[in-house]
């Protein structure tokens, strides 16, 4: 006997879901609201970003390297990252006109400051009980800890909900989120899901603009769009072992971050300063098309996402560094396309491991993260 009808097209999981993604550009925190159907489309119901203050911009910083007083300093971070989150969530609310009883449950990545996969461990400093307290709400939480209890990288996590969003059969896609760190997925058309970080995005870039424009980011990649490649400081930023480590492979601002890229300029003094802005940018370009031409040659569209997705200077540096590999003819879009603003893709993804965990269904993928298997990942703090 098979399943009645109902019970086979719905799931005790379905519902309104809240994502929340605060990623390696410590910008922000981007939210959405999601409806989860089994067997339909998600719908978006509401999207929110809500920025970070200076203030706590600069602890998260502070927090990036071992200092006195870090636990105190986290715990304070903490909590003033779930006051921002529990904002996000209330525009959410306002947006989609959700209640908090509506919502099943807020799926939120937390902010990253360290990720030693290979130590054991990775931490994305949140205060998910005092979220619950402030916005009545379940809360799941902690999402890559037991992908890097079962062995594996605890990153990407997102390529699973790439697959579901976006595949498509017998045909080769490739999603790039441009974060703070860049990362592919490739959805190969014989079904089988890769997915990596490639390296430095925006995270160098908005460095860079910090200390010349004064600006958090280089708005539409005007300022790097005045300078020149210099293609022996690109060399010298290439020349790092982590760009050439075959995958499962994650990084983040452990490595990439100022002093890497000051003990790297050292070498070229008085470089005008958009040149290095530009060349920052072709690093990203260079280093994402470097991985596509070796792990998906067959690609026939790369998708970008990501708050990078804003730089028409990055996308035409990534679509000639591409046409300069062997695999021209490929064209670089937004996943506007595919009917996701580039924006949302990211929180979306943590609306749907928040979904997954509830189902207690998996939400890595081992063939991405290198876990010895499919996991249920987060933990719950109920309302
Ligand atoms: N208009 C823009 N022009 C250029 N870059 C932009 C623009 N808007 C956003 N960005 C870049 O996107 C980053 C935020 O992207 P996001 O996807 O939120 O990254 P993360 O997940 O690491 O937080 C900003 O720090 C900035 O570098
Ligand atoms: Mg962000």
């Amino acid at each position: 006997m098979g399943k009645k009808r109902e019970e086979v097209e719905t799931s005790h999981a379905d519902g309104v879901y809240f994502g929340l993604m605060s990623g390696t550009s410590m910008d922000g925190v981007d939210g959405v609201a999601v409806q989860f159907a089994t067997g339909k489309t998600p719908v978006v119901l509401g999207e929110a970003h809500i920025s970070f203050s200076k203030d706590l911009r600069d602890a998260l910083f502070a927090l990036q390297a071992p200092g006195d007083n870090e636990l105190e300093r986290e715990a304070l971070a903490a909590n003033s990252l779930a006051t921002r989150y529990a904002i996000c969530c209330h525009e959410l609310q306002s947006m989609s006109g959700c209640s908090a009883t509506k919502v099943r449950a807020i799926g939120v990545h937390g902010q990253t400051v360290r990720h030693r996969p290979e130590k054991g461990y990775t931490r994305q400093i949140n205060n998910p009980a005092m979220l619950a307290e402030m916005t009545n709400i379940d809360v799941i939480a902690d999402f890559r800890s037991r992908d890097v209890a079962a062995g594996g990288q605890g990153a990407p996590l997102v390529p699973a909900f790439h697959a579901t969003m976006f595949g498509a059969p017998k045909e080769t896609r490739v999603v790039c989120n441009l974060g703070g760190i860049s990362n592919i997925t490739i959805l190969s058309a014989s079904g089988a899901v890769r997915g990596f970080d490639c390296g430095p995005a925006n995270a160098l870039i908005d460095e860079w603009a910090l200390r010349h424009l004064q600006r958090a980011y280089d708005d539409g990649g005007q300022f790097a769009a005045q300078g020149t490649v210099n293609q022996p400081l690109l060399n010298a930023l290439l020349d790092e072992p982590f760009f050439s480590e075959a995958p499962p492979k994650s990084t983040g601002r452990d490595l990439f971050n100022p002093m890497w890229m000051d003990a790297k300029l050292a070498a070229f003094p008085g470089l005008p300063p958009a040149d290095v802005q530009a060349t920052l940018t072709a690093l990203t370009a260079t280093t994402v098309a470097r991985e596509i031409e070796r792990h998906a040659s067959d690609a026939r569209a790369v998708y970008v996402c990501g708050g990078g997705a804003r730089n028409p200077v990055l996308l035409r540096m990534l679509q000639k560094a591409l046409e300069n590999s062997g695999v021209s003819g490929v064209p670089v879009m937004t996943t506007d396309a595919l009917g996701v603003p580039p924006q949302q893709v990211e929180a979306f993804a943590f609306a749907w491991l928040a979904m997954r965990c509830v189902a207690r269904e998996p939400g890595n993928l081992a063939s991405v993260t290198g876990a010895a298997g499919e996991r249920v990942l987060g933990a719950i703090y109920p309302r």
